[in-house]
Protein backbone atom coordinates (compact mmCIF):
# COMPACT_ATOMS: atom_id res chain seq x y z
CA UNK A 1 0.00 0.00 0.00
CA UNK A 2 1.36 3.23 -1.08
CA UNK A 3 0.26 5.14 2.30
CA UNK A 4 1.60 8.88 0.98
CA UNK A 5 -0.46 9.28 -2.24
CA UNK A 6 -2.76 11.40 -1.18
CA UNK A 7 -0.65 13.69 1.22
CA UNK A 8 0.27 16.78 -0.11
CA UNK A 9 4.00 17.79 -0.91
CA UNK A 10 5.23 13.86 0.87
CA UNK A 11 4.25 11.48 -2.23
CA UNK A 12 6.40 8.99 -2.39
CA UNK A 13 8.08 9.99 0.81
CA UNK A 14 10.46 7.64 2.12
CA UNK A 15 10.65 7.39 5.25
CA UNK A 16 14.34 6.25 5.56
CA UNK A 17 15.65 8.17 2.10
CA UNK A 18 18.56 10.50 3.52
CA UNK A 19 17.68 12.95 0.18
CA UNK A 20 13.95 13.15 0.87
CA UNK A 21 14.65 15.10 4.08
CA UNK A 22 17.32 17.24 2.98
CA UNK A 23 14.56 17.88 -0.02
CA UNK A 24 10.91 18.21 1.92
CA UNK A 25 12.04 18.72 5.42
CA UNK A 26 10.22 16.58 8.33
CA UNK A 27 7.24 14.79 6.74
CA UNK A 28 4.63 16.04 9.39
CA UNK A 29 1.49 15.41 7.12
CA UNK A 30 2.64 11.64 6.65
CA UNK A 31 3.23 11.61 10.21
CA UNK A 32 -0.16 12.31 11.49
CA UNK A 33 -1.49 10.01 8.66
CA UNK A 34 0.04 7.25 9.62
CA UNK A 35 -0.30 8.18 13.39
CA UNK A 36 -4.28 8.58 12.84
CA UNK A 37 -4.44 5.25 10.18
CA UNK A 38 -1.58 2.83 10.44
CA UNK A 39 0.29 3.46 13.71
CA UNK A 40 2.01 0.44 13.26
CA UNK A 41 2.50 0.33 9.47
CA UNK A 42 4.16 -2.44 7.58
CA UNK A 43 6.74 -0.51 5.51
CA UNK A 44 7.36 -2.92 1.98
CA UNK A 45 8.26 -0.19 -0.99
CA UNK A 46 12.16 0.52 -0.08
CA UNK A 47 14.52 -1.45 -2.14
CA UNK A 48 15.77 -2.71 1.53
CA UNK A 49 14.36 -4.83 4.36
CA UNK A 50 10.87 -4.07 5.08
CA UNK A 51 10.24 -2.86 8.52
CA UNK A 52 7.71 -1.59 10.73
CA UNK A 53 7.33 2.13 11.22
CA UNK A 54 5.66 2.90 14.67
CA UNK A 55 4.79 6.87 15.06
CA UNK A 56 2.50 6.95 17.97
CA UNK A 57 3.73 7.76 21.41
CA UNK A 58 2.80 5.41 23.92
CA UNK A 59 3.97 2.74 21.25
CA UNK A 60 7.51 4.24 21.06
CA UNK A 61 7.52 4.51 24.94
CA UNK A 62 6.60 0.57 25.34
CA UNK A 63 9.14 -0.49 22.74
CA UNK A 64 11.86 1.58 24.44
CA UNK A 65 10.95 0.43 28.09
CA UNK A 66 10.87 -3.19 26.75
CA UNK A 67 14.81 -4.14 25.55
CA UNK A 68 14.11 -7.89 26.07
CA UNK A 69 11.92 -7.85 23.45
CA UNK A 70 13.13 -5.32 21.21
CA UNK A 71 17.10 -5.24 21.06
CA UNK A 72 18.72 -2.46 20.05
CA UNK A 73 22.13 -4.21 19.39
CA UNK A 74 20.91 -6.01 15.95
CA UNK A 75 20.59 -3.01 14.49
CA UNK A 76 20.71 0.91 15.16
CA UNK A 77 19.17 2.76 11.88
CA UNK A 78 17.44 1.59 9.01
CA UNK A 79 19.33 1.96 5.58
CA UNK A 80 17.89 0.94 2.28
CA UNK A 81 20.92 -0.27 1.74
CA UNK A 82 20.76 -3.05 4.71
CA UNK A 83 24.56 -4.23 4.15
CA UNK A 84 25.08 -0.41 5.61
CA UNK A 85 23.26 -0.97 8.49
CA UNK A 86 26.16 -2.60 10.24
CA UNK A 87 28.34 -0.09 9.60
CA UNK A 88 29.30 1.43 13.27
CA UNK A 89 30.83 -0.58 15.87
CA UNK A 90 28.89 -1.59 19.09
CA UNK A 91 28.62 1.96 21.02
CA UNK A 92 26.56 1.70 24.18
CA UNK A 93 23.51 2.71 22.32
CA UNK A 94 24.01 -0.56 20.38
CA UNK A 95 24.06 -3.19 23.56
CA UNK A 96 21.51 -4.36 25.01
CA UNK A 97 21.27 -5.56 29.12
CA UNK A 98 23.29 -6.59 31.15
CA UNK A 99 26.13 -5.53 29.13
CA UNK A 100 24.97 -2.30 28.45
CA UNK A 101 23.22 -1.72 32.28
CA UNK A 102 26.79 -2.35 33.34
CA UNK A 103 28.20 0.22 30.89
CA UNK A 104 25.89 2.67 31.54
CA UNK A 105 26.47 2.96 34.91
CA UNK A 106 29.48 3.04 35.50
CA UNK A 107 29.52 6.34 33.40
CA UNK A 108 25.84 7.60 34.11
CA UNK A 109 27.06 10.13 37.19
CA UNK A 110 29.40 11.46 34.90
CA UNK A 111 26.51 12.76 33.25
CA UNK A 112 24.03 14.01 36.33
CA UNK A 113 22.15 17.70 36.59
CA UNK A 114 24.45 17.59 39.74
CA UNK A 115 27.65 17.38 37.68
CA UNK A 116 25.79 19.28 35.13
CA UNK A 117 25.46 22.38 38.05
CA UNK A 118 29.23 21.50 38.58
CA UNK A 119 30.22 22.64 34.49
CA UNK A 120 27.87 25.14 34.16
CA UNK A 121 30.36 28.25 34.46
CA UNK A 122 32.68 26.52 31.69
CA UNK A 123 29.66 25.64 29.58
CA UNK A 124 28.49 29.71 30.15
CA UNK A 125 32.21 30.55 29.08
CA UNK A 126 31.77 28.12 26.11
CA UNK A 127 28.61 29.27 24.76
CA UNK A 128 29.15 33.15 25.69
CA UNK A 129 32.44 33.48 23.37
CA UNK A 130 30.68 32.07 21.00
CA UNK A 131 28.08 34.00 20.63
CA UNK A 132 29.62 37.64 21.78
CA UNK A 133 32.34 36.72 18.49
CA UNK A 134 29.04 36.86 16.13
CA UNK A 135 27.42 40.06 18.09
CA UNK A 136 30.89 42.10 18.57
CA UNK A 137 30.29 42.75 14.89
CA UNK A 138 28.15 45.69 14.45
CA UNK A 139 24.21 46.23 15.26
CA UNK A 140 23.34 44.54 11.99
CA UNK A 141 24.60 41.91 10.20
CA UNK A 142 24.13 38.56 8.12
CA UNK A 143 25.66 35.32 8.86
CA UNK A 144 25.13 31.64 8.07
CA UNK A 145 23.92 30.70 11.74
CA UNK A 146 25.30 26.88 11.36
CA UNK A 147 28.61 28.34 10.67
CA UNK A 148 28.94 30.54 13.37
CA UNK A 149 27.05 29.31 16.18
CA UNK A 150 25.79 26.09 16.13
CA UNK A 151 28.11 24.14 14.77
CA UNK A 152 31.19 25.43 16.91
CA UNK A 153 29.52 25.43 20.04
CA UNK A 154 28.64 21.56 20.59
CA UNK A 155 31.86 20.65 19.22
CA UNK A 156 33.48 22.88 22.24
CA UNK A 157 31.72 21.30 24.58
CA UNK A 158 32.11 18.04 23.50
CA UNK A 159 36.27 18.19 23.06
CA UNK A 160 36.34 20.27 26.35
CA UNK A 161 34.42 17.55 28.58
CA UNK A 162 36.60 14.73 26.81
CA UNK A 163 39.83 16.37 27.30
CA UNK A 164 41.27 16.69 23.71
CA UNK A 165 43.15 19.82 23.19
CA UNK A 166 41.52 23.19 21.94
CA UNK A 167 44.16 22.69 18.60
CA UNK A 168 42.52 19.37 17.80
CA UNK A 169 38.77 20.76 17.80
CA UNK A 170 38.61 21.12 14.48
CA UNK A 171 39.30 17.56 13.54
CA UNK A 172 36.58 16.62 15.44
CA UNK A 173 34.29 18.66 13.68
CA UNK A 174 35.52 17.26 10.46
CA UNK A 175 35.07 13.53 11.60
CA UNK A 176 31.52 14.17 12.64
CA UNK A 177 30.46 15.55 9.78
CA UNK A 178 31.71 12.88 7.69
CA UNK A 179 30.50 9.91 9.91
CA UNK A 180 26.80 10.95 10.23
CA UNK A 181 26.82 12.68 7.14
CA UNK A 182 27.99 10.25 5.25
CA UNK A 183 24.94 10.04 3.40
CA UNK A 184 25.24 13.48 2.18
CA UNK A 185 26.67 14.10 -1.11
CA UNK A 186 28.65 17.70 0.54
CA UNK A 187 30.41 15.44 2.99
CA UNK A 188 31.18 12.54 0.99
CA UNK A 189 34.87 12.21 -0.22
CA UNK A 190 35.61 12.09 -3.60
CA UNK A 191 35.38 8.24 -5.20
CA UNK A 192 34.07 7.12 -2.24
CA UNK A 193 30.71 5.57 -1.16
CA UNK A 194 29.28 7.48 2.16
CA UNK A 195 30.19 3.93 4.13
CA UNK A 196 33.60 3.97 2.90
CA UNK A 197 32.89 7.61 3.94
CA UNK A 198 32.23 6.97 7.18
CA UNK A 199 35.14 4.14 7.77
CA UNK A 200 37.93 6.39 6.85
CA UNK A 201 36.46 8.70 9.27
CA UNK A 202 35.84 6.52 11.72
CA UNK A 203 39.40 5.10 11.51
CA UNK A 204 41.36 8.47 11.71
CA UNK A 205 39.11 8.79 15.11
CA UNK A 206 40.31 5.80 16.24
CA UNK A 207 43.60 6.75 15.88
CA UNK A 208 43.67 9.77 17.20
CA UNK A 209 41.84 9.00 19.82
CA UNK A 210 44.51 5.97 20.49
CA UNK A 211 47.40 8.15 21.33
CA UNK A 212 44.88 10.48 23.55
CA UNK A 213 43.92 7.52 26.00
CA UNK A 214 47.87 6.49 25.86
CA UNK A 215 48.53 9.98 27.08
CA UNK A 216 45.62 10.53 29.47
CA UNK A 217 46.83 7.24 30.73
CA UNK A 218 50.28 8.31 32.03
CA UNK A 219 48.80 11.79 32.44
CA UNK A 220 45.53 11.33 33.61
CA UNK A 221 43.01 14.45 34.12
CA UNK A 222 39.07 15.36 35.54
CA UNK A 223 37.62 13.99 32.16
CA UNK A 224 36.22 11.80 30.01
CA UNK A 225 38.75 10.28 28.36
CA UNK A 226 40.78 9.55 31.53
CA UNK A 227 37.27 8.17 32.78
CA UNK A 228 36.92 5.50 29.60
CA UNK A 229 40.57 5.09 29.75
CA UNK A 230 40.61 3.69 33.21
CA UNK A 231 36.79 2.67 33.29
CA UNK A 232 36.29 -0.60 35.55
CA UNK A 233 33.05 -3.35 34.86
CA UNK A 234 32.40 -6.26 37.51
CA UNK A 235 36.20 -5.36 38.88
CA UNK A 236 37.81 -5.45 35.08
CA UNK A 237 39.41 -3.25 32.75
CA UNK A 238 37.00 -2.70 29.76
CA UNK A 239 38.45 -3.85 26.74
CA UNK A 240 40.48 -1.36 24.61
CA UNK A 241 37.89 -1.67 22.23
CA UNK A 242 35.04 -0.04 24.07
CA UNK A 243 37.15 2.47 25.12
CA UNK A 244 37.19 3.56 21.49
CA UNK A 245 33.56 3.38 21.30
CA UNK A 246 32.71 4.91 24.27
CA UNK A 247 35.25 7.78 22.89
CA UNK A 248 33.06 7.52 19.11
CA UNK A 249 29.47 7.96 20.88
CA UNK A 250 30.26 10.43 22.61
CA UNK A 251 31.64 12.45 19.65
CA UNK A 252 29.09 11.18 17.53
CA UNK A 253 26.02 11.50 19.63
CA UNK A 254 27.05 14.68 21.44
CA UNK A 255 27.48 16.94 17.94
CA UNK A 256 25.27 16.82 15.42
CA UNK A 257 22.56 16.45 17.74
CA UNK A 258 23.05 19.82 19.77
CA UNK A 259 23.46 21.90 16.60
CA UNK A 260 20.21 20.94 15.07
CA UNK A 261 18.65 21.54 18.11
CA UNK A 262 20.47 25.13 18.05
CA UNK A 263 19.83 25.88 14.24
CA UNK A 264 16.16 24.33 14.61
CA UNK A 265 15.76 26.46 17.46
CA UNK A 266 16.49 29.59 15.85
CA UNK A 267 14.86 29.00 13.22
CA UNK A 268 11.78 28.55 15.12
CA UNK A 269 12.43 31.68 16.73
CA UNK A 270 12.83 33.38 13.27
CA UNK A 271 8.78 31.77 12.37
CA UNK A 272 7.42 32.90 15.53
CA UNK A 273 8.70 36.13 16.89
CA UNK A 274 5.87 36.54 19.09
CA UNK A 275 7.69 33.28 21.06
CA UNK A 276 11.10 35.36 21.12
CA UNK A 277 9.20 38.17 22.60
CA UNK A 278 7.83 36.23 25.44
CA UNK A 279 11.42 35.05 25.95
CA UNK A 280 12.86 38.31 26.07
CA UNK A 281 9.93 39.49 28.73
CA UNK A 282 10.36 36.44 30.76
CA UNK A 283 13.46 35.14 30.61
CA UNK A 284 12.60 32.63 33.61
CA UNK A 285 10.78 30.72 30.12
CA UNK A 286 14.27 29.83 29.33
CA UNK A 287 13.88 26.15 30.89
CA UNK A 288 10.85 25.78 29.53
CA UNK A 289 11.14 27.23 25.80
CA UNK A 290 14.47 24.54 25.84
CA UNK A 291 12.25 21.11 26.18
CA UNK A 292 10.29 23.39 23.75
CA UNK A 293 12.84 23.97 21.38
CA UNK A 294 14.05 19.93 21.79
CA UNK A 295 9.78 18.64 21.14
CA UNK A 296 9.62 21.19 18.22
CA UNK A 297 12.91 19.99 16.67
CA UNK A 298 12.95 16.54 17.77
CA UNK A 299 16.60 16.76 15.93
CA UNK A 300 16.79 12.22 16.53
CA UNK A 301 14.48 11.00 13.01
CA UNK A 302 14.86 7.47 13.85
CA UNK A 303 16.46 4.69 15.66
CA UNK A 304 15.51 1.01 14.78
CA UNK A 305 14.33 -1.78 17.53
CA UNK A 306 14.89 -5.88 16.51
CA UNK A 307 11.82 -7.80 17.53
CA UNK A 308 13.04 -11.40 19.34
CA UNK A 309 10.02 -12.60 19.59
CA UNK A 310 6.60 -12.17 18.25
CA UNK A 311 4.56 -9.31 19.87
CA UNK A 312 0.93 -7.95 19.00
CA UNK A 313 0.75 -4.13 18.85
CA UNK A 314 -2.33 -2.56 17.84
CA UNK A 315 -3.67 -5.49 16.32
CA UNK A 316 -0.48 -6.19 13.97
CA UNK A 317 1.49 -8.87 14.37
CA UNK A 318 5.36 -7.90 15.09
CA UNK A 319 7.34 -11.36 13.99
CA UNK A 320 10.56 -12.46 15.84
CA UNK A 321 13.49 -10.76 14.15
CA UNK A 322 11.65 -7.68 12.65
CA UNK A 323 12.46 -4.49 12.05
CA UNK A 324 11.15 -1.57 13.60
CA UNK A 325 11.33 1.81 13.44
CA UNK A 326 10.48 4.34 15.92
CA UNK A 327 10.02 7.78 14.71
CA UNK A 328 10.74 10.33 17.45
CA UNK A 329 9.52 13.80 15.65
CA UNK A 330 6.18 12.25 14.99
CA UNK A 331 5.76 10.85 18.81
CA UNK A 332 6.28 14.57 19.88
CA UNK A 333 3.33 15.79 17.61
CA UNK A 334 1.05 13.29 18.62
CA UNK A 335 -2.31 14.99 19.48
CA UNK A 336 -3.07 12.29 21.75
CA UNK A 337 -0.45 13.80 24.15
CA UNK A 338 0.28 17.16 23.38
CA UNK A 339 -2.48 20.05 23.46
CA UNK A 340 -2.25 21.69 19.68
CA UNK A 341 0.73 20.05 19.10
CA UNK A 342 1.68 21.90 15.53
CA UNK A 343 2.09 24.95 17.68
CA UNK A 344 5.44 26.44 19.01
CA UNK A 345 4.97 27.40 22.35
CA UNK A 346 7.80 27.89 24.60
CA UNK A 347 5.59 28.00 27.95
CA UNK A 348 3.87 24.87 27.00
CA UNK A 349 3.14 22.85 30.18
CA UNK A 350 2.91 19.78 30.65
CA UNK A 351 5.74 19.06 28.09
CA UNK A 352 6.60 15.28 28.03
CA UNK A 353 8.48 15.14 24.61
CA UNK A 354 10.54 12.35 23.66
CA UNK A 355 12.88 14.39 22.12
CA UNK A 356 15.71 12.42 24.26
CA UNK A 357 14.20 9.18 24.10
CA UNK A 358 12.54 7.50 27.07
CA UNK A 359 13.69 3.83 29.16
CA UNK A 360 16.76 2.24 28.49
CA UNK A 361 18.61 4.30 26.12
CA UNK A 362 17.55 7.87 27.40
CA UNK A 363 19.82 10.20 26.05
CA UNK A 364 23.13 10.12 28.50
CA UNK A 365 23.63 13.35 27.61
CA UNK A 366 20.48 15.29 27.60
CA UNK A 367 21.40 17.39 30.89
CA UNK A 368 24.69 18.52 28.23
CA UNK A 369 22.53 19.59 25.50
CA UNK A 370 20.23 21.69 27.43
CA UNK A 371 22.49 23.42 29.49
CA UNK A 372 23.76 24.45 26.22
CA UNK A 373 20.58 25.56 24.18
CA UNK A 374 19.39 27.18 27.88
CA UNK A 375 22.95 29.12 27.47
CA UNK A 376 23.38 29.82 23.99
CA UNK A 377 20.02 31.11 23.50
CA UNK A 378 20.23 32.86 26.74
CA UNK A 379 23.02 35.35 25.53
CA UNK A 380 21.67 35.41 22.05
CA UNK A 381 18.13 36.57 22.80
CA UNK A 382 17.90 39.24 24.93
CA UNK A 383 19.95 41.14 22.13
CA UNK A 384 18.03 40.36 18.95
CA UNK A 385 15.76 43.37 18.24
CA UNK A 386 14.88 41.95 14.49
CA UNK A 387 15.77 38.46 12.77
CA UNK A 388 14.60 37.57 9.31
CA UNK A 389 15.98 34.78 7.12
CA UNK A 390 18.52 36.14 4.82
CA UNK A 391 18.20 32.96 2.04
CA UNK A 392 17.28 29.41 1.81
CA UNK A 393 17.67 26.95 4.67
CA UNK A 394 19.73 23.96 4.01
CA UNK A 395 19.29 20.46 5.13
CA UNK A 396 21.54 17.56 5.88
CA UNK A 397 21.00 14.21 3.70
CA UNK A 398 19.95 11.90 6.62
CA UNK A 399 17.71 10.09 7.82
CA UNK A 400 18.89 9.54 11.11
CA UNK A 401 19.51 13.30 12.15
CA UNK A 402 17.22 16.26 10.68
CA UNK A 403 19.77 18.42 10.08
CA UNK A 404 20.31 22.25 9.47
CA UNK A 405 23.17 22.68 6.55
CA UNK A 406 23.08 26.49 6.58
CA UNK A 407 20.98 28.92 8.15
CA UNK A 408 21.25 32.28 6.58
CA UNK A 409 20.18 34.85 9.04
CA UNK A 410 20.01 39.06 8.96
CA UNK A 411 19.78 40.68 12.52
CA UNK A 412 19.32 43.97 13.98
CA UNK A 413 20.53 43.93 17.68
CA UNK A 414 19.45 45.90 21.05
CA UNK A 415 21.80 47.84 23.72
CA UNK A 416 23.01 45.35 25.58
CA UNK A 417 20.87 45.68 28.99
C1 LIG B 1 19.50 18.01 21.55
C2 LIG B 1 20.48 17.14 21.63
C3 LIG B 1 20.32 15.64 21.73
C4 LIG B 1 19.29 14.84 21.32
C5 LIG B 1 17.99 15.26 20.64
C6 LIG B 1 19.64 13.47 21.65
C7 LIG B 1 18.81 12.38 21.42
C8 LIG B 1 19.06 11.09 21.86
C9 LIG B 1 18.14 9.99 21.77
C10 LIG B 1 16.75 10.05 21.13
C11 LIG B 1 18.72 8.89 22.35
C12 LIG B 1 18.05 7.54 22.60
C13 LIG B 1 18.54 6.40 21.76
C14 LIG B 1 17.69 5.15 21.86
O1 LIG B 1 16.71 5.04 22.60
O2 LIG B 1 18.04 4.19 21.13
C15 LIG B 1 20.05 9.32 22.78
C16 LIG B 1 21.00 8.50 23.39
C17 LIG B 1 22.26 8.92 23.71
N1 LIG B 1 22.78 10.21 23.66
FE1 LIG B 1 21.80 11.84 23.04
N2 LIG B 1 20.88 13.47 22.23
C18 LIG B 1 21.34 14.77 22.30
C19 LIG B 1 22.53 15.20 22.85
C20 LIG B 1 23.50 14.38 23.37
C21 LIG B 1 24.76 14.83 23.93
C22 LIG B 1 25.19 16.29 24.05
C23 LIG B 1 25.45 13.71 24.28
C24 LIG B 1 26.82 13.57 24.91
C25 LIG B 1 27.39 14.46 25.68
C26 LIG B 1 24.62 12.56 23.97
C27 LIG B 1 24.95 11.25 24.21
C28 LIG B 1 24.08 10.18 24.09
C29 LIG B 1 24.45 8.81 24.44
C30 LIG B 1 25.81 8.35 24.96
C31 LIG B 1 23.31 8.02 24.19
C32 LIG B 1 23.19 6.51 24.39
C33 LIG B 1 22.64 6.22 25.76
C34 LIG B 1 22.45 4.74 26.00
O3 LIG B 1 22.50 3.94 25.06
O4 LIG B 1 22.23 4.37 27.17
N3 LIG B 1 23.44 13.01 23.43
N4 LIG B 1 20.22 10.65 22.50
Amino acid sequence: MDVTHDVAGFEGFNLIEPSDYAERGYPHPLFTKLRQQHPVFRWERTEGLPFWAITKYEDIMAISKDPTRFISERRLVLQNRPEEEDLFPKTLIQMDPPKHTDYRKAMSRRFTPGKMRHLHQDIEKIAGEIVDGLLSRGREGECDFVHEVSAPLPIAVIAWMLGVPKADWRLLFDWTNRTIGATDPEFQQPGKTSQETALEAMTELFTYFTDLVAEKRRNPCDDLVTAFAHMEVNGERIPEIDVMTWCLIIVVAGNETTRNATSGGLLAFVENPGEMRKVQANPGLMPSAVEELVRWTSPIIHFARTATEDVELRGQTIRKGDALGIFYPSANRDEDIFEDPGTFRVDRSPNRHIGFGVGEHYCLGAHVARLELEMVFKHLLPRFEEIELAGPVTRLHSALVGGVKSLPIRYRLRDPS
